[in-house]
């Protein structure tokens, strides 16, 4: 079986990490968040990927140029104008090996997902369809289109947000298609899936499928689901065959001994934890450096950015390469852009005495 994954969007809603970095090579648990999502279709027996590429395409090519050494054929094709999500897959079927009737599995590259693909790609197969789609039921549906389906599981209409949604199935962004359906979106124009491709297939009365599965599925696209994403794969909440052994902390940096290093933290190649800090459910990304005594939580501390002594990162973002003087208190979804250069006890959300 062949994959479809789509790596094209700005990924502005994780802003600032996404400026140099497009959001599935941000490193999650220690390696690019893509890796975890190739592994596991390689062990779902897929053996050839494409990348449909557009934003930040050439930080794609600098990483899979150099051929296989991931045990599975990755491709790229890249948009001169994004495509959006019809149009990029549609742009990459000349790259395409399957006959017109076989499955091609299509992946959102920012999704955290351990669902069955096996079962899905038979759900498919049981049902003819021309696309199946994997659907999950979320506590609060309100923030989703909605994806009711019937006694066979058959989707019966793509509904847009609503405060009052008929179902709490949505669409968890991993699909198959018959090869055919991917031929036939238009070419060289940008295409929405879920706006135009799946509304369409249902009004011509082809068979949507829909394969719901309860298993643990996170879009990683805030800087919220991302540290989550990454403390998750750390931990083995959910299993990558990426994090090859579960633990409460991945340290590939130095720690100082007397520092306190878990809930999942990454402390990644080259960087460092000072004396007496703690870190919690926090990815500290390569070359970065937490001071002495700061208390870090559920944040992101960009590729070699500083962090000055006693800081208090909580869900904050610190960019690449910038640099928080001694003192500072960032909290509540705080980002800081990268290379800047905050002096110390230049931000705080509570008094300094
Ligand atoms: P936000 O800007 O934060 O919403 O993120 P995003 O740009 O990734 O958009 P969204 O989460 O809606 O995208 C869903 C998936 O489709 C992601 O895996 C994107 O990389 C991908 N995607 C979105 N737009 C395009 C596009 O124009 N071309 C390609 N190839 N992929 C896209």
């Amino acid at each position: 079986v062949e994959a479809v994954i789509l790596v094209g969007g700005q990924g502005t809603r994780l802003r600032p990490l996404t400026i140099d970095t497009p959001k599935p090579m941000l490193r999650a648990a220690g390696v690019p968040f893509l890796l975890h999502q190739l592994a596991r279709l390689r062990s779902a027996g897929v053996d050839h990927v494409v990348l449909a590429t557009a934003y930040r395409a050439d930080v794609f090519a600098a990483f899979f140029g150099a051929g296989d050494s991931l045990g599975i054929r990755v491709d790229f094709v890249t948009e001169v104008e994004p495509l959006g999500t019809g149009g990029g897959i549609r742009n990459v079927a000349d790259m395409l090996e399957s006959g017109p009737d076989e499955p091609v599995l299509v992946l959102n590259g920012d999704v955290l997902s351990g669902h069955d693909l096996a079962a899905q790609l038979d759900a498919h197969r049981d049902a003819a369809a021309a696309v199946t789609l994997h659907l999950v039921r979320v506590a609060d549906p309100r923030a989703f289109g909605s994806v009711p389906t019937d006694a066979v599981g058959r989707v019966t209409a793509f509904l847009e947000k609503s405060p009052e949604p008929v179902t709490d199935q949505v669409n968890a962004g991993c699909y198959v298609f018959a090869r055919r359906v991917i031929d036939a979106i238009p070419p060289v124009r940008a295409v929405s899936v879920e706006r135009e491709t799946f509304p369409a297939l249902l009004a011509e009365g082809a068979v949507v499928q829909g394969y719901v599965d309860p298993s643990y599925w996170l879009d990683v696209g805030s800087p919220e689901s991302f540290v989550q994403a990454s403390a998750d794969l750390v931990r083995g909440v959910i299993a990558s065959p990426a994090v090859p052994e579960p633990s409460e902390a991945l340290i590939r940096g130095s720690v100082a001994p007397d520092a306190y290093v878990a809930a999942g933290s990454v402390v990644d190649d080259g960087a460092g934890v000072g004396a007496g800090a703690r870190v919690e459910g926090s990815i500290i990304m390569p070359g970065a450096h937490v001071g002495p005594g700061c208390v870090v939580t559920r944040s992101v501390v960009g590729t070699a950015a500083t962090i000055g002594a006693d800081c208090v990162l909580t869900d904050a973002v610190v960019g690449d390469r910038a640099s928080v003087g001694a003192r500072n208190e960032l909290s509540a979804g705080a980002r800081v852009w990268p290379d800047v250069v905050l002096g110390d006890c230049a931000v705080r959300f509570s008094s300094d005495r």
